[in-house]
């Protein structure tokens, strides 16, 4: 599919986002560890989340899903069979790795697959501290497939640095750690996002987080008390996720390099460790209002309002880079369209995403025009220059699409984005909420 984007209208209203795919990943998959029938209401129902639904009707978890409520029904681990065949993460890393966690905890032997996007995808950041905690997993030179066999309960409790952030990594071991016998302590160079830990407290897990302050950059450190060391399922769930902030990222940055627009996105999941694009785009002289509105299952819910404005260059980097990692290719886009130049560094686990986002946002970006130098751990720009327009390729990447989509809607001539569809996976809404804010939009075979 092919989706064209005309410049030209500005954006104008206001709208609603689907549930964020993090929270909602975690959700069904803590669902089905949980004993009895959960609710989860505003589930993301998109490519991603359908694989993690496919993976636990494989392990005899029953589900269903009625618009966006999802109802799972599960006897917790004890329920859980072994799978007949190889388990089909699709194209969700998220999936993979925080399903190898929870298989670990419940001692299933399973295998482990995807997509072959997903194959490229690192696997050795799970796979050795699983193994330091006696888990029997093996992967195939360090990729997908990853092989779990029977091992012995309990696992070994981890004290364990991660090499780099990673919010995946992290629940993949905090899941396993919940069948560890003793605490388990996990590091993070930066914080990644918190949404594991506060899904596991408000259902009574005692986790614990604690700050440090090394080398400038925060540095959390995750004490994991587990009571009793043993896997006890899990109490159901009555969760609302809330709206996803990165697809939010889009039509933010849609609205402010739309001559003329003024958009309202209510009920947006504003947790911090995920909107370091605010931040970003704030320095830039962005003019976005939040209004707070509370908070829901121990996540800080509110409304943002975004009007088009005049950007200027800034400069990412520590922290911020995993507070915002999956909006660097918005964030691009923003770039792009901004006076002065924007050097991103410290960045280089974009090269590990759904595509190698540093190479494939560079490469795309030139072929619109834009001034766009490559780094082994970032890129820089230098924007002012309205971007051309002219044909794109996703990379069989779902960020990529919808940030080369948007921008579209202010360039000199239509932009086209080639294997469109690729959007599905996380953002199944994304071509008709801008349309009804008034973007033009097109999609053809
Ligand atoms: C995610 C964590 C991030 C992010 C991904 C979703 C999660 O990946 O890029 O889209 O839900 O935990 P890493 O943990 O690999 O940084």
């Amino acid at each position: 599919m092919n989706l064209t984007v005309t410049p030209g209208a500005a954006l104008r209203g206001a709208t609603r986002l689907p549930g964020d795919k993090s929270i909602s990943h975690r959700a069904a998959l803590l669902a089905a560890l949980a004993e009895g029938e959960s609710q989860i209401d505003n589930f993301l129902i998109s490519g991603v989340t359908r694989a993690i639904l496919g993976a636990l009707s494989s392990l005899g978890v029953g589900w269903e899903l009625d618009g966006t409520r999802l109802t799972v029904q599960s006897q917790g681990w004890r329920g859980w069979r072994p799978p007949a065949a190889p388990i089909d993460c699709g194209n969700s890393a998220t999936t993979l790795r925080l399903l190898a966690g929870a298989l670990a905890a419940a001692g299933m032997p399973a295998i482990l697959d995807g997509a072959p996007g997903l194959r490229a995808r690192p696997m050795m950041r799970i796979i050795e501290p699983l193994q330091q905690m006696g888990v029997a997993i093996t992967g195939d030179k360090g990729r997908a497939p990853l092989r779990l066999s029977r091992f012995t309960h309990p696992l070994r409790p981890l004290d364990y640095t991660l090499p780099v952030a990673s919010a995946q990594v992290k629940s993949c071991l905090l899941l396993a750690a919940l069948a560890a016998h003793g605490r388990t302590t996990l590091r993070e160079p930066a914080p990644s996002r918190d949404h594991s830990e506060r899904l596991l407290r408000s259902l009574g897990i005692d986790i614990t987080t604690e700050q440090h302050t090394q080398n400038h950059l925060a540095s959390p450190q995750y004490l994991t008390h587990l009571n009793p060391p043993c896997p006890l399922s899990l109490p159901p769930l009555r969760l609302k996720v809330p709206g996803d902030f990165s697809a939010a990222a889009f039509i933010i940055v849609a609205a402010l390099i739309t001559p003329g627009s003024q958009v309202t996105l209510s009920n947006v999941g504003l947790n911090p460790t995920r909107t370091g694009l605010l931040d970003a785009l704030s320095a830039m002289g962005a003019r976005i209002h939040l209004s707070a509105t509370g908070e829901q299952n121990g996540e800080p819910i509110g409304d943002l309002s975004v009007e088009a404005s005049s950007l200027r260059g800034v400069c990412i980097e520590g922290s911020l880079v995993v507070r915002m990692i999956d909006e660097f290719p918005a964030f691009a886009v923003a770039a792009a369209y901004a006076q002065g130049e924007t050097v991103v560094r410290q960045a280089e686990e974009l090269r590990y995403k759904e595509s190698d986002r540093i190479a494939a946002l560079c490469a795309e970006l030139r072929a619109l025009g834009v001034d766009v130098e490559e780094a082994q751990d970032g890129f820089s720009i230098r924007g002012g220059v309205i971007p051309r327009g002219g044909l794109v390729r996703s990379h069989g990447d779902h960020r990529l699409a919808m940030a080369l989509a948007i921008a579209g809607l202010a360039s000199q001539q239509p932009i086209t984005v080639k294997d469109a569809e690729v959007i599905d996976e996380s953002f199944p809404a994304f071509g008709e909420t801008l349309r009804n804010l008034g973007g033009w939009l097109s999609l053809e075979e």
